[in-house]
C-alpha cells in the first residue's frame, strides 16, 4: 500500500485479514481484535429484541424487515454508517437472522479485482445477505460491478478479450447488499443512490451501555455491581465493543486482585491500570489534545500536522480517535484546521488564552 505514489497509510491485520488502522495495543481502540471477535460472539445479539439502544435505526429496520417478510422479497439494500464499534456487522448478522436467510461477508480492501466481487454476487442465493465492511475502500473498477448489480441483479460478464470481446448479461438472484463504513463522506454518490435504506449509527448513550454491560456479564458469568458497571459505561466512549473488553480486563482485575466482585472502586483501579482516564481517554488521545494544546497553541492546525507530530496516520486521526473527542467536545474541526476547545483546557489544567480563535 504504502508505494510511495499512493497516500502512506499502516495497514494492521484484522480479524478476517482486512484492514485495521489503530495501534494494536490500544485498549480504547474500537477496531476489533482478535480477542473481541471470539468473545464477542458469544455476548452479541441475534434478534432485533435483543440488539440495545440506536432506536430509531431499529425501529426503521423493524417495519422494512416484516415488510419484506410479508411480500416474501428480499429486502432494500442497507447502508449503515458511523464510528467503529458501534455494532454494524451486529446489524447485518441480525437482520440475515431475522431474515431467516444465510449472510456472506467480505470487506471493500479484500475485494482487489472486478473477478473477486462477480464471484460473491454470483454466488448468492435468492433473499441471501451479502455485508460489505468498509464499502468506502472498494476500487473504483470492483465499484462500478455492484451498480448493475444491485439496480438490476445482473452482472455484465465481459468474454473474450481485444476487439472479439462480448459482454454477457448474467442475471442474479435478488439479494440484500448490506455496506458498512466509517466514512459515509467517502462513499460516492452513485454507490450512496443505489441503497434504499440508510442509517447512522451513534454512540450509546449511558444507559444504554449500562443494560450492555450487565447482560454481557450475565452472559459470561461475570459478577459486577452497579457501580462497577456505571464507571466502565462512562470510559467505554460510548461504545459497546470497547465496554465489552474493559468488562474483559476489569474482571481479570478483578479475579486477581479482589476475589472476583467488579465493584466501582475494583472498575476503578483496573481502567487506572489500563491507563484509561475518567473519560476514557488514554495515552494517544492525550497525547494528541496536548500536541494540539501545548506544540500549536490549541490550533488551528491541520490534521496532516497533528498527524506528522504523533507519528500517527491521517486516517487513523480522523477516523478512529477524533470522533469521539469531538463528541465530547474536545475538539471541534473549522475549515482552518482542527482546534482545542476551552473544555479540552479545563479538562488538560491549561489557561484558556486571553485571544481564543475566532470560532468562539
Ligand atoms: N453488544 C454489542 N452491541 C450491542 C447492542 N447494541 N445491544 C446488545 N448487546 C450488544
Amino acid at each position: 500500500m504504502a508505494d510511495g505514489t499512493a497516500k502512506s497509510m499502516t495497514v494492521y491485520k484484522d480479524k478476517d485479514g482486512g484492514a485495521r488502522l489503530d495501534r494494536p495495543e490500544r485498549i480504547v481502540s474500537a477496531a476489533s481484535y482478535d480477542d473481541d471477535v471470539r468473545l464477542d460472539a458469544s455476548v452479541r445479539p441475534k434478534t432485533l429484541n435483543e440488539y440495545i439502544g440506536q432506536k430509531r435505526v431499529k425501529e426503521n429496520i423493524s417495519i422494512a424487515l416484516e415488510a419484506a417478510r410479508n411480500r416474501g422479497e428480499a429486502l432494500d439494500h442497507v447502508l449503515l454508517y458511523g464510528p467503529p464499534g458501534l455494532g454494524k456487522t451486529t446489524l447485518a448478522q441480525i437482520i440475515a437472522n431475522e431474515l431467516n436467510v444465510p449472510i456472506k461477508t467480505s470487506a471493500g480492501p479484500l475485494l482487489e479485482r472486478k473477478g473477486d466481487l462477480t464471484a460473491i454476487l454470483t454466488s448468492l442465493e435468492s433473499r441471501e445477505v451479502f455485508f460489505l465492511d468498509e464499502i468506502h475502500r472498494l476500487q473504483a473498477a470492483v465499484e462500478e460491478v455492484l451498480y448493475p448489480a444491485m439496480e438490476d441483479f445482473r452482472v455484465d460478464l465481459v468474454i473474450g478479450q481485444g476487439p472479439g470481446a462480448r459482454i454477457h448479461p448474467f442475471h442474479l438472484n435478488h439479494f440484500t447488499l448490506i455496506g458498512a463504513t466509517t466514512r459515509a463522506g467517502l462513499i460516492t454518490a452513485p454507490l450512496r443512490s443505489r441503497f434504499g435504506i440508510v442509517h447512522r449509527l451513534d454512540f450509546y448513550e449511558p444507559a444504554d451501555l449500562l443494560i450492555i454491560l450487565h447482560r454481557s456479564a450475565k452472559i459470561l458469568n461475570i459478577q459486577m455491581e452497579e457501580g462497577g458497571a456505571e464507571e466502565i459505561a462512562r470510559r467505554c466512549r460510548g461504545t459497546p465493543r470497547i465496554a465489552n473488553r474493559l468488562l474483559r480486563r476489569a474482571r481479570d482485575f478483578a479475579e486477581v486482585r479482589a476475589g472476583g466482585n467488579i465493584t466501582r472502586g475494583v472498575a476503578q483501579e483496573a481502567l487506572a491500570m489500563l491507563g484509561v482516564d475518567e473519560s476514557g481517554l488514554d495515552e494517544v488521545d492525550r497525547n494528541l489534545m496536548l500536541a494540539l494544546l501545548d506544540k500549536y497553541a490549541g490550533g488551528p492546525v491541520g490534521v496532516g500536522t497533528l498527524a506528522a507530530a504523533l507519528s500517527e496516520e491521517e486516517d487513523a486521526i480522523e477516523e478512529m480517535y477524533e470522533p469521539y473527542l469531538m463528541q465530547i467536545g474536545m475538539i471541534d474541526r473549522t475549515p482552518r484546521g482542527r482546534v482545542a476547545t476551552p473544555r479540552a483546557y479545563q479538562y488538560f489544567g491549561r489557561e484558556l488564552p486571553r485571544r481564543q480563535p475566532r470560532l468562539f
